[in-house]
């Protein structure tokens, strides 16, 4: 419902069961619907309140990633929904325009509620945004990207440490979909990608290697497009790409294989069929937004993180009842993470970052702008110049973690509060 910059929705977690695989019913959650959940759309400046009902036979929670919020509306894994309870959050959207997504947060058992579909995305718009194609299911299309490993009774394999990643799956749903394909109407069209995969990463191009225009990632859009040919997109991260079409070609939005481990594979992911017409778009605005780009002071505050193997960042394993790290509110910082394990990436609630160098260069392309993820492979050293909240709460914190939910789960993540 929408009146004068009030938005109202009614999220209720339940359970049910989805055909995927022809004739084979696979037991699913979603919010809504038996899989994910609806796309919520908003606009800067509305305030927004929610009424989520869980439906389920255990507790869950609702996390709004991306989302810059009071800490006591962040969903985590503090903000705990009982079985048969309705929680009900409300802030103001005071962010720019960006793809946010919602997904449970239950310390230990995230990897197994987002697995089973509680996931939807969540999309800001602004004044700027709106300039861009936005006939959402038309020009504007959302896609959330999982890999998922389905038994041969239908059911999922949910063997969540089955590699030292987690779950990895050999078969893709694209909105819930097995084997896609869209009808494309327009000569030009905007993607929202999600990847909402436990553990997968995602090298995304097409199949004739034609090049589209980067928007935007995780927090919002960039200065201006940027022209690419792939990107890599690993859990959790969002990005918006335009791709235009002739009439009547095909291709198909691909994940070309990548080194071993999370970005392994190849994977078809949506074949694309134009129309013999199209209809015709507005050229993109050379300037996507004014938006500044998040920098930092000189002689800034700089936090230090360590990722190793699966299940602790510094060496410390998440304690629900630690706080490790104490934020000024509205305060800038250099977060300088260091991998010296596994594959991981990393995602800080509350904030936006700009990625200011990977092993002491500039991030490539498909990472500029703002994020709020960041994939950081085994090797690598990445600093992070951070945006934080402005809710003052020294008693609720917020997480840091890697975005692989088998490690989340396992204790790959921090608390911070901010003051
Ligand atoms: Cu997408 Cu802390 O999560
Ligand atoms: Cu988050
Ligand atoms: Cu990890």
């Amino acid at each position: 419902t929408d009146s004068e910059g009030k938005k109202h929705f009614t999220l209720t977690m339940q359970s049910g069961s989805t055909e995927f695989l022809e004739g084979k019913q696979t037991p699913t959650w979603g919010i809504n619907g038996s899989y994910l959940g609806p796309t919520l759309r908003v606009s800067r400046g509305d305030q927004v309140s929610f009424d989520v009902i869980n439906q389920l036979n255990e507790t869950s929670t609702l996390h709004w990633h991306g989302m810059r919020l009071p800490a006591v509306m962040d969903g985590g894994p503090h903000q705990m929904i009982e079985a048969g309870a309705t929680w009900e959050p409300h802030w103001t959207i005071e962010q720019p325009a960006a793809t946010t997504w919602y997904h449970p947060h239950l310390h230990g058992k995230t990897a197994q509620h987002v697995y089973r579909g509680l996931a939807g995305l969540f999309i800001v718009e602004d004044e700027e945004s709106k300039k861009l194609p936005s006939e959402y299911g038309v020009n504007d299309i959302p896609m959330i990207i999982q890999d998922k490993l389905i038994k041969g009774d239908g059911s999922f394999n949910e063997n969540m440490s089955m590699t030292p990643f987690g779950l990895l799956g050999n078969q893709i749903l694209v909105n819930g979909t097995y084997d896609p394909y869209l009808e494309i109407t327009a000569s030009q069209v905007r993607f929202r990608l999600l990847n909402g995969s436990n553990a997968r990463a995602y090298n995304i191009g097409f199949s004739d290697n034609r090049s589209f225009y980067l928007l935007g990632n995780d927090a919002g859009l960039l200065p201006e497009p940027v022209l690419l040919d792939r990107l890599l997109l690993s859990p959790g991260e969002r990005t918006e790409i335009v791709v235009e079409f002739e009439p009547g070609e095909e291709t198909i939005l691909h994940s070309f294989a990548g080194k071993d481990g999370i970005e392994n594979g190849e994977f078809d992911l949506v074949k694309m069929i134009a129309d013999t017409s199209l209809s015709a778009s507005s050229p993109l605005p050379n300037h996507l937004t004014a938006e500044p780009l998040i920098d930092v002071p000189e002689n800034v505050k700089v936090r230090k993180f360590e990722l190793t193997t699966k299940s602790a960042i510094n060496g410390k394993e998440m304690d629900m009842n630690r706080i490790d790290e104490v934020i000024p509110a509205g305060a800038r910082e250099i977060w300088e993470i260091t991998n010296k394990g596994w594959d991981h990436n990393f995602h800080i609630h509350d904030a936006a970052f700009t990625v200011m160098d990977k092993n002491g260069e500039l991030p490539p392309l498909y990472e500029r702008g703002r994020k709020d993820t960041v994939f950081i492979p085994n090797g690598t050293t990445v600093r992070l110049a951070v945006d934080f909240g402005s809710y003052p709460d020294p008693d609720t914190p917020y997480m840091y973690h890697c975005h692989l939910l088998y490690h989340e789960d396992s204790g790959m993540m921090g608390q911070f509060v901010i003051v």
